[in-house]
């Protein structure tokens, strides 16, 4: 198992949003999570990529019990693609997808850049700011700017939430094609139903479907 969460449990004050969530995922797996909106998604995605803390339970990645102290862990063994890309808009798109490298004390060399910009047909665009770029294009950097470590894992929250059909389609075949682990968190249960495993977090349980 590359990643296991036992027993999570999260609230906000007195705002209920799921437990005791368990989930145990393989090397190379794809998984899909589903639920409404407000059901705590980005909520687990974040506890199970150590950007936040759960209020009981534990992650294991690699299995050693990790938290959100654990930065180099993250760094390097976890790839993100969050609902709102979250790129530094005065960077260039280069220099976005070097952050992840310069944080491990690396650079990242200008053909490698490249050549995570062809997987998402962005290779145009290596020198420009990322806020004259749309949202789908965004969406596309922070699709490449995950994979720059070669992570373990991937947790994708909505990652074709601002692509057109074709784009999604191909943003859905590149995910799968991948060799690592994926967590895809979508609305879109056709998109669900291509991943080999599926959840719904639904009543504050997260649950096989
Ligand atoms: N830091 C926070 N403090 C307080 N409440 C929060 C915080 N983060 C999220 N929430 C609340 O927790 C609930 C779940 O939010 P979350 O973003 O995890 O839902 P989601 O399932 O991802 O929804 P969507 O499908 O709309 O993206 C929401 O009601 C949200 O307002
Ligand atoms: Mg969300």
């Amino acid at each position: 198992m590359i990643l296991v969460a036992k027993n999570l449990c999260k609230s906000f004050e007195d705002r209920k949003l799921f437990t005791e969530v368990n989930l145990a995922i393989e090397e190379g797996k794809k998984i899909a999570i589903v639920g409404p909106s407000g059901s705590g998604k980005t909520t687990l995605l974040n506890i199970l990529g150590l950007l936040e803390s759960a209020d009981a339970g534990f992650v294991e990645l690699a299995k050693e019990t990790v938290d959100t102290q654990s930065h180099k862990v993250r760094n390097e063994k976890i790839g993100f693609i969050f609902q709102f890309h979250y790129l530094n808009p005065d960077l260039t798109v280069f220099e976005n997808l070097e952050l992840p490298r310069l944080i491990k004390g690396e650079r990242l060399s200008k053909i490698e850049a490249l050549t995570l910009l062809q997987k998402v047909q962005m290779e145009d665009k290596l020198d420009t700011l990322t806020k004259f770029l749309s949202g789908g294009q965004k969406q596309r950097i922070a699709f490449a700017r995950a994979l720059v470590n070669n992570p373990k894992i991937i947790f994708a929250d909505e990652p074709t939430g601002q692509l057109d059909q074709d784009l999604a389609l191909q943003m859905m075949e590149l995910l799968l094609s991948l060799p690592q682990a994926v967590v895809l968190v979508t609305h879109d249960r056709n998109f669900a139903l291509r991943m080999q495993e599926r959840y719904e977090l639904i009543n504050h349980r997260l649950q096989a479907w």
